[in-house]
């Protein structure tokens, strides 16, 4: 199978066929313990760059936010009926440049500290998102906290999840720092000033899985996988959080064997006759189907649950574990990049699946909403720490083309984050408002 991101056709211009980008077929990022890896018969994630149908004009879904537009008056309670789709546009050079550097006193992880590892160019840190119908607000940690004065954030899943939580520490490191707690299968970040915990469940497949090979864990193992039970390293600590921020979506296309009332209903490259092979996408939109249907059936929880979208990788010139990198500086026009195949189906599918549980929580009183970044990071090829991050003992001949460097584009995440939390509190963001086609 060729994965491929196929640069422009054109035969006369220096983007010709012989230039092909090599994507990786699946990354899993095993955070912490094993790096990267790769199963080469999976499905094929494509980025088509220069396309001719840009993915997101005709195949987006998000929905618009009921959006201000002067956001310079903070106290008015909005009541205009303007909408903007905050999650649609481009990215516009914005020479002021990030919000924090690699010396603010926050954390910054190794493996996305792009600064500290050298990075040579610093133009990817000076861009901002440029909504078409509007302009986004700057970050203002002021603001977020009186929002979250009290409240519980979570977030649920992977290392992009990790990546998301330490940018809005840094983002709020101007005004406040956290006291970190600590737990075995948790990290929560209290800031007494206003009782506001963040909180982080290692759970990148959402669902209960364990390894099936007898050889133990490894590149192409087998995993177990039961798909209709929820991982309780975060499914028993959720009840009372506020907001649960779903982040997931890397992992999901190893070698599985697939369950579903404790029966073997499938699997995922298994290579057994009698077991059909049900694809990477069934597991993955299980996983989040069984993740939803969890909070909606949790008798306690009143919490918003936001989907943060799938976030694409950019490995160009090589697979990831040959030579495969990210050596780009500027982001791609909207014009230039169509997100299709493989990273198409996965953004499909969450949103698939997010949709019915939102309407299934109209009914029960639960809010879900969708954290849309996917239109915005397909085109931030230049963000990912490519070589300029990585534990000091890691092979650094291998590119990270998955996470984003801190600062950079995925500050952009918790901008949009402060901009859903001042709609939700000010009602803007109702079963009316916020439609889902
Ligand atoms: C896309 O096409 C435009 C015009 O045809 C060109 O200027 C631009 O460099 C191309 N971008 C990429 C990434 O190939
Ligand atoms: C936005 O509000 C500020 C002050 O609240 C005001 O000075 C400015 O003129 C307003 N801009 C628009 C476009 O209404
Ligand atoms: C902001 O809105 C409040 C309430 O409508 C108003 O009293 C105040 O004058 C406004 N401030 C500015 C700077 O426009
Ligand atoms: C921050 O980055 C600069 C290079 O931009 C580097 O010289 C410095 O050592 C880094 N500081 C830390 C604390 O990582
Ligand atoms: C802090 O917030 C929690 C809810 O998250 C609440 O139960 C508790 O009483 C609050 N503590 C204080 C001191 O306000
Ligand atoms: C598939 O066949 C193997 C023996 O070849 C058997 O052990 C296993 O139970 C079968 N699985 C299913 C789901 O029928
Ligand atoms: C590091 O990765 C490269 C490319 O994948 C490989 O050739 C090399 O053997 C690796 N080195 C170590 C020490 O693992």
């Amino acid at each position: 199978m060729v994965n491929t991101i196929e640069l422009p056709g054109g035969k006369s211009t220096a983007l010709n066929s012989s230039r092909k980008i090599i994507l990786p077929i699946l990354i899993l990022i095993l955070l912490a313990i094993i790096p990267l890896y790769l199963y080469s018969n999976s499905p094929s994630p494509e980025i088509t760059i220069n396309g001719s149908v840009p993915f997101f004009k005709k195949n987006k879904v998000s929905p618009p936010l009921h959006f201000p537009q002067n956001t310079s008056n903070d106290s008015t309670r909005v009541t205009s009926d303007y909408k903007c789709d905050i999650f649609s546009g481009n990215w516009v050079p914005y020479p002021k440049g990030a919000y924090y550097t690699n010396e603010t006193k926050c954390v910054i992880d190794d493996r996305q500290n792009c600064m500290k590892f050298g990075r040579p160019d610093i133009e990817f840190k000076k861009w901002r998102w440029k909504p078409d119908e509007c302009d986004l607000p700057l970050f203002n940690a002021v603001e977020f906290l009186d929002l979250v004065r009290g409240k519980t954030l979570a977030f649920v899943g992977d290392s992009l999840g990790r990546n998301q939580m330490q940018s809005l520490i840094c983002l709020l490191a101007s005004i406040a720092s956290p006291a970190y707690v600590s737990c075995v299968q948790e990290t929560r970040w209290l800031y007494p000033d206003y009782n506001f915990t963040i909180a982080a469940f290692w759970s990148p497949l959402l669902v209960r899985a364990h390894d099936a090979d007898p050889n133990g864990y490894s590149l192409n193992s087998l995993m177990n996988i039961y798909l209709d039970e929820a991982d309780e390293a975060w499914a028993t600590q959720i009840e009372n959080v506020d907001i649960v921020i779903i982040s997931a979506g890397q992992w999901f296309f190893r070698p599985f064997m697939y369950y579903e009332n404790g029966k073997v209903i499938g699997c995922h490259i298994c290579h057994k006759r009698n077991i059909t092979d049900l694809t990477g996408h069934y597991g993955y939109r299980m996983a989040f189907r069984t993740a939803f249907r969890t909070l909606l059936r949790l008798q306690n929880f009143k919490g918003l649950t936001i989907l943060r979208t799938y976030s694409p990788s950019h490995f160009e010139n090589g697979e990831w574990n040959k030579g495969g990198n990210c050596v780009r500086t500027r982001p791609f026009a909207k014009e230039e990049v169509k997100l299709d195949g493989y990273m198409l189906e996965s953004y499909l599918t969450q949103v698939e699946e997010l949709r019915a549980a939102e309407k299934e929580g109209r009914k029960r009183g639960l809010k879900f909403r969708m954290l849309d970044t996917t239109e915005a990071m397909v085109m931030r090829p230049d963000g990912h720490p490519n070589h300029y991050g990585h534990w000091p003992h890691e092979n650094e001949s291998i590119a990270d083309c998955v996470h984003w460097c801190m600062p950079g584009p995925i500050d952009t995440w918790n901008e949009f984050l402060l901009q859903m939390l001042k709609m939700e509190d000010q009602g803007a963001i109702d079963g009316k408002l916020q439609k889902y086609p």
